[in-house]
C-alpha cells in the first residue's frame, strides 16, 4: 500500500505482548500501565489475513518479549503461512529450548537484543543476570539455521563494552547493529551516544570502512570493520541523527490491537479490534491508518512524550 508521500508500506511490525521478562531501565512501563490481555491465535490469524490481502510482504515480530507467549510456535506458523518473512526481535533469554521449533514453522531470523558481553554491565543495564541465557540463546538459533543479528542500543552506560561486543560479533561471525537510544520511557539526554561519537571510540581499535551492503530490510547502514584478528561487518541504527524516515515502509499493531503508522507519533493511532469481524471496515481502518502516516519523527529529548516501547514493539 502507497502512503500519501509514495512510500510503499509492505512491512508489518507486530507487539504480540508487552510483557518482558528483563527490566531494562531505559525499557520500562509503569506497572498501572500494564494492559495484559494479548491478541488471541484468532485474532492473529484474522489480521494476517487482512494485512496479507492488502499487500504486506514482511512481518517482524516484537513485544515486550514475545518468547513469553506459549504460543509462540502457532503465532510463527500463522504468519509464515501468509507471508514472505517472518522474523522476531528478542531479547534471546529463551531462545536455547525453541529455536528449531521456531525455525519449523517457518521463522526465518532473529534479531537478538545485546547491549553488553559483560555480565555485571548486563545486570545493570537489564536488572536480570541472564547473560548465559542469551548467549546460549544465540548460539541455539545459530544451530537451528535461524538467521542472526545482534542489536545493541548505544548507551553511556555501555559505551566501554563496544570493543567487546565487536569482538563477540567478529569472532562468531553475527553482525552487530548499534540503535541510537530514542526518547522513550525513562531515558535521559544524559545517557545518549551518538553514531558519530561510537564511530570514533570504535575507529581507535579497528580499521573501519562504510560499505553499501544492506542486510535485511531496515534503515541500518554497513561498515567494514577489521581487527588484528578477523573482519566482519557492523550496522548503525542513527534514528535521532540522520533520520531515515523517507524510506520507512513500517508500520506497526502494538500489543493492544492499535495502528500505529509511526514509532514516533503514539497519538496517531487507529483501533483494530473493536471491528476484527468486518473485514469490510478493517481494510478502511488500515487504508486510513496508511495514509495518516507521518513524513517524519520529531523524536526531540526535551519534549517527546514518554510512552513506552514495550506495548508498540521496538
Ligand atoms: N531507543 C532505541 N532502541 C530501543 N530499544 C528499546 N528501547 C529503545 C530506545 N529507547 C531497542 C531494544 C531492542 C529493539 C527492539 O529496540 O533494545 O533491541
Amino acid at each position: 500500500m502507497k502512503d500519501r508521500y509514495g512510500r510503499d508500506i509492505v512491512y508489518l511490525r507486530w507487539s504480540i505482548t508487552e510483557r518482558c521478562n528483563l527490566q531494562c531501565y531505559y525499557c520500562t512501563l509503569q506497572k498501572e500501565d500494564y494492559s495484559n490481555n494479548p491478541m488471541s491465535l484468532d485474532v492473529i490469524e484474522k489480521l494476517s489475513n487482512i494485512f496479507k490481502r492488502l499487500g504486506f510482504k514482511y512481518v517482524r515480530i516484537t513485544g515486550g518479549e514475545p518468547t513469553l507467549r506459549k504460543d509462540l510456535v502457532e503465532v510463527v506458523e500463522i504468519m509464515s503461512e501468509r507471508f514472505l518473512q517472518v522474523s522476531l526481535t528478542t531479547n534471546g533469554t529463551l531462545l536455547a529450548d525453541i529455536s528449531s521449533d521456531l525455525k519449523k514453522a517457518g521463522l526465518s531470523g532473529v534479531n537478538v537484543s545485546l547491549d553488553s558481553v559483560n555480565s555485571e554491565r548486563f545486570l545493570k543495564i537489564t536488572g536480570r543476570n541472564k547473560l548465559n541465557d542469551v548467549i546460549d540463546g544465540i548460539y541455539a538459533a545459530r544451530k537451528a539455521g535461524l538467521s542472526v543479528k545482534l542489536n545493541t542500543v548505544l548507551l553511556k552506560e555501555n559505551i566501554e563494552d563496544i570493543s567487546d561486543l565487536i569482538d563477540f560479533s567478529l569472532k562468531e561471525k553475527i553482525p552487530v547493529r548499534f540503535i541510537e537510544l530514542m526518547p522513550f520511557g525513562n531515558v535521559k539526554k544524559e545517557d545518549f551516544v551518538s553514531q558519530e561519537d561510537a564511530i570514533r571510540r570504535i575507529s581507535e581499535r579497528y580499521k573501519l570502512e562504510s560499505i553499501d551492503e544492506k542486510l535485511g530490510l531496515g534503515p541500518s547502514s554497513y561498515y567494514r570493520v577489521v581487527s588484528k584478528s578477523a573482519e566482519g561487518i557492523i550496522g548503525f541504527i542513527p534514528a535521532i541523527t540522520h533520520k531515515f524516515c523517507d524510506s520507512c515502509n513500517k508500520i506497526r499493531i502494538s500489543s493492544s490491537g492499535e495502528l500505529l503508522p509511526c514509532l514516533a507519533h503514539p497519538d496517531v493511532k487507529v483501533e483494530l479490534l473493536d471491528v476484527i469481524d468486518n473485514e469490510v471496515e478493517l481494510k478502511e481502518r488500515i487504508k486510513k491508518a496508511v495514509e495518516l502516516k507521518p513524513f517524519a519523527h520529531k523524536f526531540n529529548y526535551e519534549t517527546s512524550s514518554r510512552f513506552s516501547m514495550k506495548r508498540i514493539g521496538g
